[in-house]
């Protein structure tokens, strides 16, 4: 019989970082839908990139995919696409472009992850493995220490994610 499917507590930071690269991902596209300069929101984007995204991949790649070992297809695809966003973040031409693909590439990777890698996690972790994950991982700091918040003439209700 398989556990039921409930975010167990290890992986609740991890996922409220997910609401939060969501979240990212709907700026993204609520500024590039007001027109707002592509520099603006590749300066907001990249400052997320270095201060949260960064260390959310290297804990699921250290911490959490080692679980289900490097052999997997489902952490295999997980490694790929974050390589392939890293990639999209380090590029400097074609801003609106590249930003579009940011927006839909990351908010696709963080679904997969929640509706598909993390529930296999879920079903195949031990306990210890679980309390050593929530003992590293329990910190999630606040996302959004930054002054030139374009998105804010909409509010991101209005897109079906909570606020
Ligand atoms: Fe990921
Ligand atoms: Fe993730």
């Amino acid at each position: 019989m398989p556990k039921p499917i409930k975010r167990q507590a290890a992986l609740r930071p991890l996922s409220r970082e997910h609401h939060h690269g969501l979240l990212l991902c709907w700026k993204i596209k609520t500024g590039l839908k007001n027109q707002v300069e592509p520099e603006r929101i590749k300066r907001y984007a990249d400052w997320f990139f270095e201060q949260h995204l960064t260390a959310h991949f290297d804990i699921e790649e250290r911490q959490l995919f080692p679980i289900l070992g490097a052999g997997n297809a489902l952490v295999q695809q997980a490694v790929f696409e974050h390589r392939r966003i890293e990639e999209l973040f380090r590029s400097t031409t074609d801003l609106p472009v590249i930003l579009e693909l940011i927006a839909l590439e990351l908010d696709h990777h963080i679904r997969f992850e929640e509706r598909v890698l993390f529930n296999e996690i879920q079903q195949v972790a031990s306990d210890e493995q679980l309390r050593l994950l929530e003992e590293i991982h329990r910190e999630v700091p606040d996302s959004d220490h930054w002054n030139d918040k374009f998105w804010e003439h909409a509010a991101p209700g209005a897109n079906g994610l909570d606020a």
